[in-house]
């Protein structure tokens, strides 16, 4: 059904039920007025009658001798004074004549028989019917007196007494017919039908015009929701289009609905491919709103702002920056003034250099070019810059090392081979009994020792070649922890290794990369002579895998930290220090890097970082589709 239909037909029957009710309660009070009034009017007449009769007792029995023992006597001198008096008999004529309500009278005596009846003479002498008293009428239920009102035909009676020494002796009785109340009710009653019907007739046409002006507002919306959508017009809705307002905006709202869920899918797949390219960005990015909002903010702020970057979104520009920071002075500053900041540099109160650049974004289109659409703030840090750079450095000049040791190497080995054949020579054509013999030794022994070093030398800078393959990394964690699970053991160190549970694909020489590894986590364990925890932890991002090997060892002195990676350098009794440069070398070709962080006592941090391959690809690319296919690598 209709809305509309709905509505006119709950205002009808609203209407209906009032004016049923009213009319009812009306009718009721106007049944109990009529009641009272017959009442009163043939209690009236009761009374007459009975005076009416006391005094024609009085005249008739004036002058009689009549003896009351007699009680035949009695009856028939009464019945004689009653039935001979003119004035009685005027006053029951009249009655029966003109009284609307009273249908017969009749005065009784004490046992019921009849001595006067009118109009019915015939009922004279005779025992009168038994009737029900009017009165009862008065005090009946609302039920019963309707059912009295529209009931089958019925006389009742008002009754009066008349004593003779305190004695009950005659009575007078009125009789009333109840169809004098349904005759006096049947106008009525059409009349009350006549005014309901026309009480529905004209809330049905206020219904409907209720009806239409409660629903206006909806057809207006309606009209919006086509403006909003700007597709289809009202007239080319569902093929089978419904005319009812309300249907047809709840399909306009469903379908907006569903344009917009397609706009937030294609919008948020936009959202996680630009928070992708920015979590991989150095430099910090901040995009404002007109009002100065953060809309968009490149993880790397944290960094600059020591803040969550979740706090920081949709805050004000005056929350985000602190104004007691001279890098939060200097932003909000410029935002107060609008004015552009080009590349200035500012050293941070932790005295890190940074550079920032504040540039508002002006619609080409606006007539009024003086309102910017937002800004957009990058926070460039000059610090990592200028490390990355010496890291660059350091690799080019370790690659230059590289070349000139292996010419070295090579050029240096050839002399030791010819010293070592000579030497053996010189032996043989010496006393054995010589004392400088044991001064050949000494030279043959530490010849050989520098025999090793240059080979190792020639070694570590010989070019590699890489056998490279796709790996699942949590499989190559896990074989270097097996490797090492038993020198951790004599050790007492508890290992405890975190892999994620889904494959981290990288393009690796796995032979090298577990050797790079191993250096890492054996040093991890040396550096806890009493024991402790090995922290393994395997992450990714989509676009590198990190693995940070963490100890709880005696930590590295700042001042041997720049030599760590240096080849040779080693604390170690044991120690050949080429570990970790090895490591250095290995994560270098695999383009990777190695970090680490330590704190004396407390213990040292390495992180090994490499790109991963395939799965981040594939990654990618499902951001883009909606659906992400199942990745099936290479492995297992
Ligand atoms: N986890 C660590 N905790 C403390 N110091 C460390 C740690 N890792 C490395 N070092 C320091 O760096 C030096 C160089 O380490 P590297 O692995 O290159 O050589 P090494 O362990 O001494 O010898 P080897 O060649 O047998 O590994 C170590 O001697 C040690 O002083
Ligand atoms: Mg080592």
């Amino acid at each position: 059904m209709r809305l509309k239909t709905k509505l006119s037909a709950a205002i009808t029957l609203l209407v209906l039920v009032i004016t049923t009710v009213l009319s009812w309660l009306y009718m009721t009070q106007l049944l109990q007025q009529h009641i009272e009034q017959a009442y009163q009017s043939t209690d009236v007449i009761a009374h007459q009658l009975q005076f009416a009769t006391r005094e024609a007792l009085e005249n008739g029995l004036r002058n009689r001798q009549i003896n009351v023992n007699d009680p035949a006597a009695l009856r028939s001198a009464v019945a004689d004074s009653l039935r001979r008096d003119p004035g009685l008999a005027a006053f029951i004529n009249s009655v029966i004549s003109y009284s609307p309500t009273v249908i017969d009278v009749a005065i009784a005596d004490r046992d019921g028989r009849g001595i006067i009846t009118a109009p019915d003479p015939a009922q004279e002498d005779q025992l009168l019917p038994v009737r029900p008293d009017y009165a009862t009428l008065l005090k009946s239920s609302l039920y019963r007196t309707i059912g009295v009102v529209f009931g089958a035909p019925r006389v009742y009676n008002l009754t009066l007494g008349l004593e003779r020494d305190n004695q009950p002796f005659l009575t007078v009785r009125v009789g009333i017919r109840n169809t004098f109340l349904k005759n006096a009710f049947y106008p009525w009653l059409s009349d009350a039908f006549t005014y309901i019907a026309l009480a529905i007739a004209i809330s049905l046409v206020v219904a409907v015009f209720v009806a239409n002006l409660a629903l206006q507002p909806l057809a207006q919306i309606s009209a919006r929701l086509d403006a909003l959508s700007q597709a289809e017009p009202a007239g080319e809705l569902d093929s089978g289009a419904s005319t009812d307002t309300v249907l047809q905006v709840s399909h306009k709202i469903e379908r907006l609905g569903r344009r917009m869920r397609n706009v937030e899918e294609v919008f948020s797949a936009l959202k996680e491919n630009l928070d992708q390219i920015l979590s991989n960005l150095q430099d910090g990015i901040m995009l404002f709103t007109r009002d100065a909002r953060a809309v968009l903010v490149s993880r790397s702020v944290e960094r600059f702002l020591s803040v969550n970057r979740d706090d920081v979104l949709g805050a004000e520009v005056h929350d985000i920056f602190d104004r007691h920071s001279l890098l939060g002075r200097t932003v909000r500053q410029a935002f107060d003034a609008g004015m552009s900041v080009v590349q200035e540099e500012i050293i941070t109160e932790t005295g890190r250099r940074v550079e920032i650049s504040l540039d508002f974004i002006h619609d080409d289109r606006a007539s009024d070019n003086g309102q910017s659409l937002g800004a957009l703030l990058t926070l460039h840090d000059l610090e990592s810059v200028r490390e990355i750079e010496s890291e660059l450095e350091l690799s080019r000049r370790m690659a230059a090392i590289g070349r000139l040791t292996a010419g070295v190497g090579h050029e240096v080995k050839n002399p030791i081979n010819a010293i070592v054949v000579h030497l053996e020579l010189l032996r043989s054509k010496m006393d054995s009994e010589s004392g400088a013999l044991r001064h050949l030794e000494i030279i043959q022994s530490e010849i050989r020792r520098l025999d090793r070093v240059v080979q190792t030398l020639v070694d570590f800078s010989r070019p590699v070649e890489l056998q490279l393959q796709e790996q699942d990394l949590r499989r190559i964690v896990s074989s270097v922890l097996l490797l090492a699970s038993a020198e951790l053991e004599t050790r007492n160190i508890h290992l405890v290794s975190e892999l994620p549970d889904h494959p981290v694909i990288a393009k690796i020489d796995a032979d090298l990369f577990k050797q790079a590894l191993l250096n890492v986590v054996i040093n991890g364990a040396q550096a806890m002579n009493q024991g402790g925890q090995l922290s393994v932890r395997l992450t990714e991002d989509g676009r590198t895998a990190r693995l940070r090997i963490e100890d709880q060892g005696e930590g590295i002195p700042d001042d041997i930290r720049p030599h760590i990676f240096d080849l040779y350098f080693t604390t170690k009794r044991e120690g050949s220090g080429i570990g970790l440069a090895m490591t250095y070398r290995i994560l270098q070709l695999h383009n990777g890097q190695i970090d680490v962080e330590s704190k004396t006592s407390v213990g040292t941090t390495f992180t090994l970082s490499i790109p991963v391959a395939s799965l981040s690809e594939l990654r990618l690319r499902g951001l883009l589709e909606t659906n992400l296919p199942a990745f099936k690598g290479p492995l297992e």
